[in-house]
């Protein structure tokens, strides 16, 4: 049987933008729960300037806690810059990613540079990492839309992939940041990176923005993609990009994959049991479009 590798970001891109402050235990009981539920991969924290993302000042003590608690985890921290590097590499972060967009303002909206210094930064980045020994991951964000530039061509996702890829980077990342893409346009862009790439190194990370995060989702698995970031609950959305809702649920990805013969290795129950307690964190329901129906299901048997 096929199976999908899943890297549930939700404590990174899910708790990056919340109102509530979450203490560093909350997040490690967070991580733990997901690992339970079979979860093998996730983006834990970033490094990045507390005073542009407060939620992420805790990235040292999270990547210990991990670390401690859960040694054989895969877990990926992003990283912005050389500094930011250096900062997760001195925590013991065996695994970074790097956040190009694909527009002039998103970058700056982001990271503070404009799309060259971006690019170059990214590189000089992964390229350091590796030198590090660590694993690299590349976001090319905003690849379907921009939310201030609008619909960015495919040539240039291409390109910075390509850039991306040659730098070293292992995996490179396609991300929906704002939730617009269309299964016709994920298809599209996966057909034209295979042209340049092996598929094996390529993953998506999807925003639900529309209710077309499975869809898109679909649209990736038959292009050949078999790497995807997907968030416990559906919680996420960059701070910096207006419009950008939850990302793609995990338990939506796990019950489709797994309804369409492909294992994922993750228990849908034990997801459920992260989602609630993700509520209990942030104090308002959650859960992907399906976990209210994953919920009956539950209730039902546990009756039974
Ligand atoms: P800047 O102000 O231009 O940085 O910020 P700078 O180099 O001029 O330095 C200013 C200060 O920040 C200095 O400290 C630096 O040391 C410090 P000071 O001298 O003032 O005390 N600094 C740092 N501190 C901690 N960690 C660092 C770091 N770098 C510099 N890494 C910077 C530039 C990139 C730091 C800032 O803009 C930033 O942190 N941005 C955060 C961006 C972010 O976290 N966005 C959300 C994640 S991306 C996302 O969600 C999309 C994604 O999910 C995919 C998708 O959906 O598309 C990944
Ligand atoms: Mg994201």
């Amino acid at each position: 049987m096929d199976t999908i590798a899943i890297t549930d970001v939700a404590p990174r891109d899910g708790l990056q933008n919340q109102a509530v402050a979450i203490r560093t235990a909350d997040k490690l009981e967070l991580i733990r729960r997901l690992a339970a539920a079979g979860v093998r991969s996730v983006e834990a924290t970033s490094f990045v300037s507390p005073k542009a993302v407060p939620q992420m000042a805790d990235a040292a003590e999270v990547v210990a806690g991990v670390n401690a608690a859960l040694p054989a985890l895969r877990m990926s921290t992003l990283v912005p810059n050389l500094k930011g590097l250096e900062r997760a590499h001195a925590a013991g972060s065996r695994e970074i990613a790097v956040v190009l967009s694909a527009t002039e303002t998103m970058n700056q909206r982001n990271i503070n540079m404009g799309l060259d210094q971006a690019t170059t930064v990214s590189e000089e980045t992964v390229a350091q990492a590796r030198r590090l020994g660590l694993r690299t991951r590349a976001y090319v964000a905003v690849a379907f839309t921009c939310p201030f530039e609008g619909e960015v061509p495919l040539a240039t996702v291409v390109r910075l992939a390509r850039r991306m890829r040659d730098a070293g980077a292992e995996e490179i990342v396609i991300a929906d940041t704002i939730g617009a893409a269309s299964p016709a346009a994920v298809k599209a862009r996966f057909a034209a990176l295979r042209e340049e790439m092996d598929i094996a190194a390529l993953a998506v990370h999807l925003h639900d923005t529309r209710g077309l995060g499975a869809a898109n989702a679909w649209a990736a698995l038959e292009a050949g993609v078999r790497r995807f970031d997907a968030s416990v609950g559906g919680i996420g959305g960059c701070p910096f990009a207006p419009g950008a809702a939850g990302n793609l649920a995990t338990e939506d990805l796990v019950l489709m994959a797994e309804g369409s013969g492909l294992r994922t290795g993750i228990s849908l129950d034990g997801l459920l049991d992260a989602v609630e307690f993700a509520e209990s964190l942030l104090g308002r329901p959650l859960g992907g479009r399906s976990s209210a129906w994953l919920r009956r299901q539950r209730d039902k048997r546990v009756a039974a």
